[in-house]
């Protein structure tokens, strides 16, 4: 990738396009508007809150990330979203349970009422625990791809936006491996035409955006964009593309805690995960075929991070298990209970326990917002396909193929800090400091 000679500046509207309307994105557009009329802190985001050290620890230069690099302003954001279920942004949110309605949803109730999902390309063959009325139909798979590329433009065109994004905020679809289909952008359009089974609905919003030029980012684990044929299809079309699952509660938690671990050199024997909820969420990933898909991007960060080839001695016999258990009663507070075993010294054992009552959607809002500023900024600085610096955000980044993803929260936090100096010209930060003792 080319370092930017130049950043378009962010002018105008950026509509933010979200196929999915329940808790993720209804939490998202009602935190923004709550932010705009100083309602609310957009707390969790780092484009919002973060400072950027630039240069030496003794120049005192630090500013906010949102004052170095040009991010659209929250002001600027208009959203469109799409749902097999009609409901619009208010009365989605009030089902979804996360924000308190009389404090945060009542104020701004005529706003989200105004956001009414587009008719989705939904099929139960991918998410089998919910279906809705507010779905598309056409005979090829083709044929729904083209009928959402000229949703695309008509929202862009009816408000006024200067640019989009597209951020999928979607149920996680049932477990697909990448096949044939998947290889090369001509056979992927084969099986667009020919309604290839291994086509899921998800790969089809991702096609029609990065057709029309829009930069997008995969909330959840399906495969979406993260295949060589849309890898391809990116590049060709000079897009910016990210993913996979969002990086929230317990497997946020497992990023911060296992480069801890292996920092100071302390084993792992196993590492036994379980999580109760009860939200829209759960209920899909109650199906098997969902959870597998689901299952598969939490198992691989703790492989990814502790290296068991490199260090056998430590993390060559890791025991690791994921359970996600539906449980009505908890809603979208869910709680994730991590027993983690590990051994010091002489192989001495030790336990941890983690119990994180957490708020799934409080925790994945400030994410998409992240995404949707920093794709837009790729964009606008001429940066296509796959967007390795923001893996910070998923659970699953995407990589080129041949690299394995880099799990380890600080060394992705660092990268994205970098990347946005290299960005801008400005002198990578190694920490390594010499210069001060001179
Ligand atoms: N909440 C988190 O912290 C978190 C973290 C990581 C990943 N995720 C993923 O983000 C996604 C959204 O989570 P949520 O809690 O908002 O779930 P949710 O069930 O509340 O919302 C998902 C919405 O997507 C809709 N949908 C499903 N298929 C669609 C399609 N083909 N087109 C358009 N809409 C479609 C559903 O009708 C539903 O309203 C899920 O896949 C989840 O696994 C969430």
């Amino acid at each position: 990738m080319k370092q930017p000679k130049e950043i378009r500046p962010a002018g105008g509207k950026l509509g933010v396009l979200l196929p999915g309307f329940g808790a993720v994105a209804t939490t998202f557009v009602a935190g923004v508007e709550a932010v705009r009329r100083g309602l609310a802190k957009p707390i969790g985001s780092l484009t919002q809150m973060n400072t950027i050290r630039l240069g030496k620890r003794t120049e005192g230069r630090a500013p906010l990330i949102k004052d170095f690099v040009p991010l659209a302003e929250l002001d600027d954001l208009v959203f469109g979203a799409w749902d097999p279920i009609p409901d619009d942004g208010y009365e989605s949110a009030l089902k979804a349970g996360v924000l308190h309605k009389e404090r945060h949803l009542d104020p701004i109730k005529d706003f989200l009422a105004s956001i009414k999902p587009m008719p989705a390309v939904f099929d139960t063959d991918y998410v089998k625990k919910l279906d809705g009325p507010n779905k598309k139909s056409g005979a090829t798979k083709k044929e729904l791809a083209e009928q959402l590329r000229d949703d695309i433009r008509r929202f862009k065109e009816e408000e006024g936006c200067d640019r989009l994004v597209m951020v999928w905020c979607g149920s996680t679809e049932v477990y697909i491996r990448p096949g044939e289909v998947h290889a090369s952008v001509e056979a992927f359009e084969k099986g667009l035409e020919e309604n290839h089974p291994d086509i899921a609905p998800s790969q089809i919003y991702a096609y029609a955006a990065i057709m029309e030029g829009v930069p997008y980012a995969n909330g959840a684990p399906n495969l979406a964009a993260d295949c060589a044929a849309l890898e391809a299809l990116a590049k060709e079309r000079g897009v910016p593309i990210a993913g996979k699952d969002f990086k929230t509660g317990q497997t946020l938690m497992k990023t911060i805690l296992a480069p801890g671990f292996k920092t100071r050199m302390l084993g792992l024997e196993g590492w036994f995960s379980t999580n109760i909820l009860g939200n829209r969420d759960g209920e899909v990933l109650d199906d098997p075929a969902s959870f597998k898909t689901k299952e598969v991007s939490k198992l691989g960060v703790l492989e990814h991070i502790l290296q068991p080839d490199m260090y056998p001695d430590l993390y060559g016999n890791i025991y690791h298990k994921v359970r996600i258990n539906y449980y009505p009663p908890r809603g979208d507070n869910k709680e994730g209970w991590d027993n983690i075993d590990i051994f010091g010294w002489m192989g001495y054992p030790m336990q941890i326990k983690v119990d994180f009552l957490c708020r799934d959607s409080i925790l994945a809002a400030p994410i998409v917002l992240d995404l949707a500023l920093f794709l837009d900024l790729a964009a606008r600085a001429g940066m296509d396909g796959i967007q390795e610096w923001l893996s910070f955000y998923f659970k699953s980044p995407q990589v080129a193929p041949g690299l394995y993803p880099e799990h380890d929260i600080f060394i992705q936090h660092w990268k994205l800090k970098n990347t946005l100096r290299w960005m801008k010209g400005e002198e990578m930060i190694t920490h390594l400091g010499v210069e001060y003792y001179d």
